[in-house]
This record gives structure tokens, C-alpha cells and sequence, in this order.
């Protein structure tokens, strides 16, 4: 049963699993959100815990950073866990100039410069895009809750530091919301393996204005994020 990056067994992941991309948020998310939690995987630091919200099973595991990592985790915990619905909970860069930090955004679809989607469908240009019944569930919940939640397009780069060119500003140009790293590739891998993606993003960052959160404010942030993302779980 251990895959070569999970090392639990079976029974151990919930179906439904929110997936941040350090491995510490994920003991914290564990520890603040859920009843009884276990670790159940710590393979190369990359934690993974299971407990109950409202005695119903979920899970939160790590995916690292990048799209290569983010699918090496979800493609293992569908193929070998059973897992059905996997919810990113990340930070992004924020692209346009009404966003402020802390904002939330769930990703309504995901362009990429990643290889790891490119290469799926040969000669066709896939639009990476969410589950929509998760995403409706993620919205609902925030307008329930008067949190600010933007919908729309954000980037997935597999470059945090952008080379010199203007492919960010013709995406910003176009109406891309955000730049973040592994949202198109969980997508795309659950797409190709059958289960239910989303990605909710809290703005760290500002891609072009010198904006950025201390460490105190994004944990602060985050959890407004986490929160929509165990909304659209229970859903
Ligand atoms: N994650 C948070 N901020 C980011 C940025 N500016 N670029 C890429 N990923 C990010």
C-alpha cells in the first residue's frame, strides 16, 4: 500500500483532502480545524494527517512546492488512498491592482507555463479548470460568511523568479487574477485521474506593486481560506 512519497496505509486518507503546499500549514490546519488528528504520512517532511470536521473523515497533506510535486502527491493519494476531492489552499501573488493582500481568490481556471500540463494532450492547449460544484460550495460560503472572494483566472508558473519578458503582463492584460504554482497542474491531474480539484488562494503578495505580508499577517489570513476550503468539502 505505501506509494513511493506516502507512506500510510489503507483506510488512512479521507476521500475529501485539503492540500496547502507547506508541510507545516498542514499540521496547523490539522491541529486548529480537526477532531482527533493523526498523522498518517511524514515521507520527506511532507505531512499528511487524518481527522474528522462534524464527525465527518478529512484529510490534509502537503503537496511541496511546483506543479512536478503537487502531482506526485495527488495522483498517489488517488491511485493508491481513494481519495476523491482534493482542495489546494495556497498563497498567490496578487495580479491586479483591486486586490489587496489577504484577499481570497478560488480559481475559476488556471493558465500554465508548466510542462506537467503541457504535455497531457499533445497539440492542444487544455483549459485547466476546477470542479464546479466545489467551486460553487466555495462561494456560497464566503458570501454566507462576508468573506471577499474574487473568482477568475490566475497563473500557474513553474517560474517564482519570471525571466525577463511580458508574460505576466499580457496575462494581467487579459484578466488574470493571480500568479501561484501548482493550481493548473491539480487540475490537469485530476482531470487525467478522475477526481474533484479546487484551488483557494489568500494574495501574500503583489506581482508588480512592492506589497507583501509578514509572516504573522499571512498565517492570520490563511485561515479564511482554509475555512472556504472546508466549506466546499462539506458541500
Ligand atoms: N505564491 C505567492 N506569491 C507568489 C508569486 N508572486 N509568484 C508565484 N507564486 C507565488
Amino acid at each position: 500500500m505505501p506509494t513511493p512519497h506516502i507512506a500510510a496505509q489503507e483506510g488512512d486518507f479521507a476521500a475529501d483532502v485539503i492540500m496547502p503546499g507547506d508541510p507545516r500549514r498542514a499540521k496547523l490546519i490539522a491541529e486548529t480545524y480537526f477532531d482527533a488528528p493523526r498523522l498518517v504520512t511524514e515521507v520527506r517532511g511532507i505531512l499528511g494527517y487524518t481527522g474528522t470536521i462534524g464527525g465527518r473523515p478529512i484529510s490534509v497533506m502537503a503537496s511541496g512546492m511546483g506543479s512536478p510535486s503537487v502531482t506526485i502527491y495527488a495522483t498517489e493519494l488517488a491511485r493508491a488512498y481513494g481519495v476523491r476531492r482534493i482542495v489546494r489552499v495556497g498563497t498567490m501573488g496578487g495580479a491586479q491592482d483591486f486586490l489587496e493582500l489577504g484577499d481570497v481568490i478560488a480559481a475559476s481556471s488556471a493558465h500554465t507555463d508548466s510542462a506537467m500540463a503541457a504535455r497531457r494532450v499533445p497539440g492542444v492547449s487544455f483549459s485547466a479548470a476546477p470542479t464546479f460544484s466545489l467551486l460553487r460550495a466555495a462561494v456560497e460560503h464566503a458570501e454566507t460568511a462576508g468573506i471577499r472572494l474574487h473568482v477568475g483566472p490566475i497563473f500557474t508558473t513553474d517560474a517564482f523568479y519570471q525571466p525577463e519578458n511580458d508574460t505576466v503582463a499580457k496575462l494581467i492584460a487579459m484578466g488574470t487574477l493571480a500568479v501561484e504554482m501548482e493550481a493548473a497542474a491539480l487540475y490537469t491531474v485530476g482531470a487525467v485521474e478522475g477526481f474533484q480539484t479546487l484551488m483557494v488562494g489568500t494574495v501574500s503578495d503583489h506581482v508588480f506593486k512592492s506589497e507583501e505580508m509578514t509572516s504573522e499577517e499571512r498565517e492570520k489570513t490563511f485561515g479564511r481560506a482554509v475555512e472556504v476550503a472546508i466549506a466546499a468539502l462539506q458541500s
